[in-house]
């Protein structure tokens, strides 16, 4: 089994994508319904709570393994196919201190990253969750998740990296993640740090809001494109139970 991807691609055309948002925005809600994925896509995911565990993303079952092995495998298995599939790690006695949580991210990152083939006819799609639980910069990320947004492209790995903060999270996420969904957020800092970045003001960021009224409950949004120019104000609106 390879501990490197395969087949550099540069004429391979993905852009990875952010999602950011105070708890209950609709980051994950935004991961199934943007359209940067698809039902039949490959999709991995770091789930450290199990969030997805006994879940359908997209419609189809996901798949949670509490091993690195047992997740090294169920994607080994799938990626030497074409078909979709939904695979998740979820350890079953989570660490608690965020360094030991790092550790066994980067652990997951690098099974990822073994994955990815230029020449496969699926992109692997990566949904890291909550990152802001094992980033520890600001800065650069100097790790294999570092790897993975600045070289994954090649590999045909499509990263999407879910975080609840920005202020915190390091610079090569926001600028290499070319989507970004931008949720609700709960701190000036946050709005600021990535207002310029969709050419808005922080006062922009700061007026999304959750509503209720007859249609159902709103969430607002703000979704830029890859390029510029092209930040749309949107919402997800769900239905009040009858
Ligand atoms: N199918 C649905 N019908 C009604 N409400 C829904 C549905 N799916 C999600 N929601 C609501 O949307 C909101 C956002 O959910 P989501 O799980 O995407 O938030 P989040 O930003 O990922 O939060 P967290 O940071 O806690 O993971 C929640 O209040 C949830 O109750
Ligand atoms: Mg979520």
């Amino acid at each position: 089994m390879n501990l490197s991807p395969i087949n550099p691609n540069d004429a391979l055309d993905i852009t990875h994508a952010l999602y950011a948002g105070t708890t209950g925005s609709c980051k994950s809600v935004a991961t199934q319904k943007i359209g940067l994925i698809s039902a039949t896509d490959q999709v991995a995911f770091w789930d450290l709570y199990g969030q997805y565990k006994g879940k359908e993303f997209l419609g189809r079952k996901v798949r949670t393994y509490t091993t690195l092995k047992g997740f090294l495998m169920a994607l080994h298995a799938g990626r030497k196919t074409k078909q979709g599939f939904k695979i998740a790690f979820t350890p079953n006695n989570p660490p608690k201190k965020k360094a030991l949580i790092r550790e066994l991210f980067l652990k997951v990152c690098g099974i990822v990253w073994a994955m990815g083939n230029g020449k496969h006819p699926k992109t692997l799609h990566f949904i890291a969750e909550e990152i802001n639980r094992v980033t520890v910069s600001s800065g650069d990320e100097d790790s294999i998740y570092g790897e993975i947004l600045e070289a994954g492209r090649k590999f045909n790995i499509m990263c999407h990296s879910v975080t609840q903060r920005l202020a915190p999270i390091p610079n090569t996420v926001i600028a290499m993640s070319g989507y970004k969904w931008i949720g609700r957020q709960d701190s000036v800092g946050d709005a600021e740090r990535v207002a310029k970045e969709i050419q808005l003001k922080p006062a922009d960021i700061m007026s999304l809001a959750k509503f209720k009224d007859e249609k159902g409950t709103h969430h607002e949004y703000y979704f830029k494109g890859t390029g510029f120019n092209n930040t749309v104000r949107n919402e997800f609106v769900f239905k009040n139970a009858a």
